[in-house]
């Protein structure tokens, strides 16, 4: 009697690929990084590893958020949550840029690294030059222990359990948890939020793990999506505001593991130079989720589709006006706009691993990329 067995395989839990598992994971990472720091009352965060005083919070005049490759991007989103949330003004740098920029550092700057690993060399060295100018700094990290957890002065870890493909998906998806709560935190501190938006935001992120299933089992759909998109070498993602956010993020993994090449833009940005590229045949992955910019949206979305780009939407469930405008859809559960990233990047994530995987191409270990960089 012969098993055929190897610890990878058992390590995969019966799926392909570790990026495919990692994207499964989701609904079980939110519900981790979320857990005891939801208070039971379900109407407030608390996060006791933070150690700041209100005085202290309330001392902050700007965030600079930094990071580096989809930990960049979940910071993107993390400016959008914690200007709106807390009302502080917050910049997000590349980590490999950001010291060299001679960044205004003053001790009422709150600086916050994002890195999964913890130990990505450009994020470490942004860490010690916020350090040295007397910032505080925050660490967002998944994992306990790590270089960057152990320089920083407060650290809120992402219980995403370990990540092995080199694509990040759970981690990014727990960073904007993560993101979610500190910006809670410290709009409960500042006061600029009151109790009952705070609790329908709450009630609003328990949600998102079913959510996420939810867009989990229409896998298929992004399946069929992502093989016509694999025989194309050029593509589009675009969107504004937070959908734009998640376009960058949605781009940055499509090329990692398929090598097709993508840009992500402003969708209204396009007329400015890009609509030149667009020609017929060319497809164009359209978030149209943010609400209030739904409109203009759609109407960048038709400057693309009358110069023959194939068109794939991505909407709230319940919409029914983007139809009209592209050729194919797929649907969003409806959460509160600031949220919706949280939702909106999973099908990105099976796009680019179907996409990957109708290549042929090795979809845990795209060439020339390491899972974490520790050389500047
Ligand atoms: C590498 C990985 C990326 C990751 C980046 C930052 O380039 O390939 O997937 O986003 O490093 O990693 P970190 O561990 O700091 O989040």
């Amino acid at each position: 009697f012969h098993v055929d067995w190897d610890i990878v395989t058992a390590e995969k839990a019966g799926f392909d690929h570790f990026m495919l598992k990692e994207i499964y994971e989701q609904p079980k990472a939110y519900r981790d990084t979320m857990g005891a720091r939801l208070d039971p009352s379900g109407t407030k965060v608390v996060l006791d590893e933070v150690k700041m005083s209100k005085e202290q919070i309330g001392a902050i005049r700007n965030v600079h958020i930094v990071a580096c490759g989809t930990a960049y991007h979940a910071g993107l989103v993390g400016k959008s949550v914690i200007e709106k949330l807390a009302r502080i003004p917050v910049e997000v740098d590349v980590a490999s840029e950001y010291r060299y920029r001679s960044p205004i550092i003053t001790p009422n700057t709150l600086v916050i690294v994002v890195s999964q690993s913890g130990e990505t060399a450009d994020t470490l060295a942004a860490l010690r030059e916020a350090k040295r100018n007397g910032a505080r700094v925050v660490a967002i990290t998944n994992v306990v222990g790590s270089s960057v957890a152990r320089e920083a002065d407060d650290v809120i870890v992402t219980w995403a359990g370990p990540e092995i493909a080199v694509a990040s998906t759970k981690a990014y998806t727990s960073q904007l948890i993560a993101f979610y709560l500190f910006g809670l935190y410290l709009a409960q501190a500042l006061e600029t939020q009151d109790a009952a938006a705070v609790a329908e935001i709450v009630a609003h992120l328990k949600e998102l793990p079913e959510k996420v299933e939810r867009i989990l089992e229409q896998a298929e759909a992004i399946k069929e999506w992502a093989e016509q998109v694999s025989t194309h070498d050029n593509l589009f993602f675009i969107g504004r505001g937070l959908d734009f956010a998640v376009a960058q993020e949605g781009s940055l993994k499509l090329k990692e593991i398929s090598y097709i090449h993508s840009e992500a833009y402003a969708a209204g940005e396009l007329k400015h130079g890009t609509l030149a590229l667009i020609e017929e045949g060319i497809p164009v992955i359209a978030l149209a989720i943010q609400d209030d910019l739904f409109e203009k949206t759609v109407s960048n979305i038709k400057e693309v589709k009358a110069r023959g780009a194939h068109v794939f939407g991505l909407h709230t469930e319940g919409e029914t006006e983007l139809a009209k405008s592209v050729d194919q859809v797929f649907e969003i559960p409806h959460t509160l706009p600031l949220l919706s990233p949280a939702l909106s990047v999973v099908p990105l994530q099976l796009l680019s691993y179907y996409a990957s995987l109708a290549r042929g191409n090795d979809v845990d270990k795209p060439r020339n990329l390491a899972k974490s960089v520790t050389v500047e």
